[in-house]
């Protein structure tokens, strides 16, 4: 996703298009620019890096002009290079172009362009657009004439923002999929990809719908059908959040926007190509050893790997924490899977230099592009979850989590460990998570809420897990602790008997990640270790589904899920995890997106 602005006044408004992609940079910061018409000059700064490391090398907030359009990128089809960076230019200079989205029959608009001798700067869509425009005009010399039969070339989802020289008083917009909305100001009008564009100008706003595209001008503008023509009359909204909230969608912290982005993050994820997966899956297969590899979050989304691929295909990978790989020898032959939101995580990016010099193949899963460890590695995978901009890892770490299911879930194939029935059931079950997701986020959200504020006075708490579950109690253990300061301690349910079960009183509370009744062995291994705690006065708190009552028993409060399948129930129960921490520090009045003595990447040894 990235940041889209652009402004129309009759003053200066170089410093306020600054402000207004300063304002959209959470929504991207690979790489931003600015283009603006004065004295019908087109003047056009672009470059990588976030919105302050640019402005330092192309001074945006100096440039001069009434009209103008911005960017901010997020890199997902082209690498982070200048070149790549929006707005983007056509080959005669005559027009300008900023957008959103992914125009998906590019390829074949680009050969017959270059054919007829137009030179492309960039490997992006975008500047096939801006180009086809400039073909257009030559043909109809009438600007939005050109515009629309420029769009009717192209498919795919697209918001684009459009400046020429031809009309120096207004901007083209058109809207398809991707957001794009109109701020109302006096003497000045404004378009953004999201309210955070203008939402310090103006308040008043209308949101574009599909197929729609506006002449946007400073005091006027005319919103009509793509495919008819027809105007189109919209209601004005007036905008009564602050920007800050604004930023997070209108919740109260980006944990949570991330948290209930979470479906449409695995939507991402399961768009990842199978080539790619299988690919990974391939790596493994090869392999004579294979490690795997994070730190923190990413370290315990390591381990519930290591679950998929023994009960998947048949294969056991250490899961090592980065800060810890020097502890093993790699040779050639060996793989190496790094797992990294950041993809700048020191330990990580020290641990595959090492894996690296030592002559084996290295992969990663990683979400920013253009990242250090996703340049450093054989193969990586870019999980395309969108910025995280909150310290502590949710819709990053569920989407990498999901990413390793269907690589488990390839290799399982490829050995012919899994049967095509099976394997075919499988990929149904991950085809269905996403609406699961959106459901249990809908439905549970409430009663985990009640649960966290019940207990949020609770500093001692033992996380629970069997088999896959006890990785995922693992990282709900690193949640609470990261985002409440209380101390949890994630564990197997097994391991519980041979030591820790002294510390069992009623003021210490136990979560338990209790499986499905179909995992027959995990779940009497569970129900078991909740028992005992029962038994010693200890207050225990349950993740079950529906229908378990004899779990439900021993509860003194329980979040119920649906029924699902096994393959996604842990991830289903980490979601609720997540949100249970999230509820507590909310109750506690914590810095949620910056926990104290925290970073979201660390960068140093
Ligand atoms: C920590 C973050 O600093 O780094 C964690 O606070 C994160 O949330 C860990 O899981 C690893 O970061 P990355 O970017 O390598 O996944």
């Amino acid at each position: 996703m990235c940041g889209i602005s652009g402004i129309v006044h009759s003053e200066n408004i170089g410093r306020n298009l600054f402000n207004s992609i300063r304002n959209l940079e959470y929504r991207g910061y690979d790489s931003c620019g600015m283009a603006m018409l004065s004295e019908g000059e087109l003047d056009l700064r672009k470059n990588i890096g976030g919105i302050d490391e640019v402005n330092a090398l192309e001074q945006l907030d100096k440039m001069q002009g009434s009209i103008g359009i911005a960017h901010t990128r997020w890199a997902t089809h082209g690498s982070v290079t200048q070149e790549n960076a929006h707005p983007h230019l056509s080959y005669k200079r005559e027009f300008v172009i900023v957008h959103n989205g992914i125009i998906s029959n590019y390829q074949e608009l680009r050969e017959r362009l270059m054919s007829q001798g137009v030179v492309f700067e960039s490997l992006t869509d975008t500047e096939v657009f801006v180009n086809l425009l400039e073909e257009s005009y030559a043909e109809h010399s009438d600007l939005e004439k050109s515009f629309l039969a420029a769009l009717q070339q192209i498919e795919g989802s697209y918001s684009i923002v459009m400046l020429s020289a031809h009309d120096p008083e207004h901007l083209y917009c058109v809207k398809k999929e991707s957001p794009l909305l109109l701020g109302l100001g006096e003497g000045c009008n404004y378009v953004g990809s999201d309210l955070n564009a203008f939402l310090e100008y103006t308040r008043q706003a209308i949101v574009l719908d599909d197929g729609e595209y506006v002449v946007l001008g400073r005091d006027d503008y005319q919103i009509r059908k793509v495919e008819t023509g027809e105007i189109v009359k919209k209601s004005i909204l007036h905008i009564d959040w602050d920007v800050e909230t604004s930023k997070k969608g209108g919740y109260s912290h980006y944990m949570l926007k991330e948290i209930f982005d979470e479906p449409q993050t695995v939507r991402q994820a399961l768009k990842i190509p199978t080539e790619q997966i299988s690919g990974l899956a391939e790596m493994f297969r090869e392999a004579s050893r294979a490690y795997l590899m994070g730190v923190g979050t990413t370290f315990y989304v390591a381990n519930i790997s290591q679950y998929f691929f023994s009960t998947l295909a048949d294969r056991y990978y250490p899961a090592l924490s980065s800060d810890e790989f020097s502890v093993v020898t790699v040779e050639s032959g060996d793989l190496v899977l790094a797992l990294s939101q950041s993809g700048e995580t020191y330990d990580t990016k020290t641990a595959l230099q090492y894996a690296k010099t030592s002559g084996a193949k290295t992969a990663a899963v990683v979400n920013v592009m253009g990242s250090a460890i996703s340049m450093m590695v054989d193969q990586v995978i870019m999980q395309g979850s969108g910025p995280e901009i909150c310290v502590v890892s949710t819709k990053a770490a569920l989407a990498q989590t999901f990413i390793m299911l269907r690589v488990a879930l390839e290799l399982g194939r490829m050995r012919d460990y899994l049967t095509q029935d099976v394997y075919q059931k499988h990929q149904q079950d991950l085809e269905l998570f996403p609406e699961m997701v959106q459901q249990i986020l809908n439905e549970q959200s409430g009663f985990v809420r009640n649960i966290a504020r019940s207990t949020s006075h609770v500093e001692h708490w033992l996380f629970l897990g069997c088999g896959v579950y006890y990785p995922v109690a693992m990282e709900s253990a690193l949640k609470m602790k990261e985002v409440t300061y209380q101390h949890a301690e994630g564990m197997p349910a097994g391991f519980l008997k041979h030591g820790t079960l002294s510390m069992v009183e009623p003021a210490l509370h136990s979560l338990f990640f209790v499986p499905l009744k179909e995992q027959k062995v995990l779940h009497d291994r569970t129900l078991i270790a909740m028992e005992q705690v029962k038994t010693r006065g200890g207050t225990v708190i349950g993740i079950m589904f529906q229908g378990d009552e004899r779990a439900l028993a021993v509860c003194d409060q329980a979040v119920q899920l649906p029924q699902m399948s096994a393959l996604c129930a842990p991830l289903a129960q980490m979601i609720m995890a997540q949100m249970f921490a999230y509820y507590a520090a909310l109750d506690l009045g914590r810095n949620i997106d910056k926990p104290r003595n925290l970073a979201k990447s660390v960068t140093v040894g």
